[in-house]
């Protein structure tokens, strides 16, 4: 139990929890693009290119690549190519997305996500940076339409995360009830 998240649910059982993201997946419009935006432009190493084919999805023969950008606690970005351009139009689902339909990534420290944030702009991606209040957050969207967020937690997130898990159930009742009050107090002191 040592490793429980501070989730206030300690009647749960640990192994239904799980321990990190394996992998998001996404069809990609171009490998070779996808490759050079995770690989070159962000640094994530490409730790995989399975060439595979698959009887799935009522498909008799489904030639793929699937590559994987790994993220720095093993888990990792993944995407999928089709040989057969009809399977390949049949299986993806690109953006552009809601700006809220997004995947976010905590990332070290301010000083990274400026460099991101310089690299990105340098090669032409638009960027957008917004002061959440328990985190600062930088948008991006990819070459396939897929929304990104790099997050740099406030310095004093685990207090943070306490106090909002505290009441969550408390919080969503509230708002269930009609109460519109905001409680990111952290939000409100980064606008001061
Ligand atoms: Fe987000």
């Amino acid at each position: 139990m040592g490793t429980t998240p501070t989730n206030g649910y300690k009647d749960r059982k640990p192994d239904t929890i799980p321990v990190r993201l394996h992998h998001a997946a996404y069809v990609c419009r171009d490998l070779e693009q996808t490759r050079k935006f995770y690989e070159d432009l962000l640094g994530w190493p490409m730790v995989a290119a399975w060439r595979e084919c698959d009887k799935v999805f009522g498909e008799d023969e489904l030639y793929y690549c699937h590559l994987f950008f790994q993220i720095a606690d093993g888990g990792a970005l993944a995407f999928f190519h089709f040989a057969n351009p009809q399977q390949h139009e049949k299986f993806a689902h690109y953006g552009p997305h809601s700006p809220f339909v997004h995947l976010a990534l905590k990332v070290a420290d301010a000083e990274g996500q400026q460099q991101m944030q310089r690299k990105l702009e340098k090669a032409g991606f638009e960027t957008m940076v917004i002061d959440h209040g328990y985190c600062v957050s930088l948008y991006v969207t990819d070459p396939n339409g897929l929304n990104l967020e790099f997050t740099v937690d406030h310095p004093d997130a685990e207090k943070i995360t306490s106090k909002r898990s505290a009441s969550a159930r408390e919080d969503l009742r509230k708002w269930l009830a009609g109460d519109r009050s905001t409680n990111n107090e952290w939000r409100v002191q980064a606008k001061v």
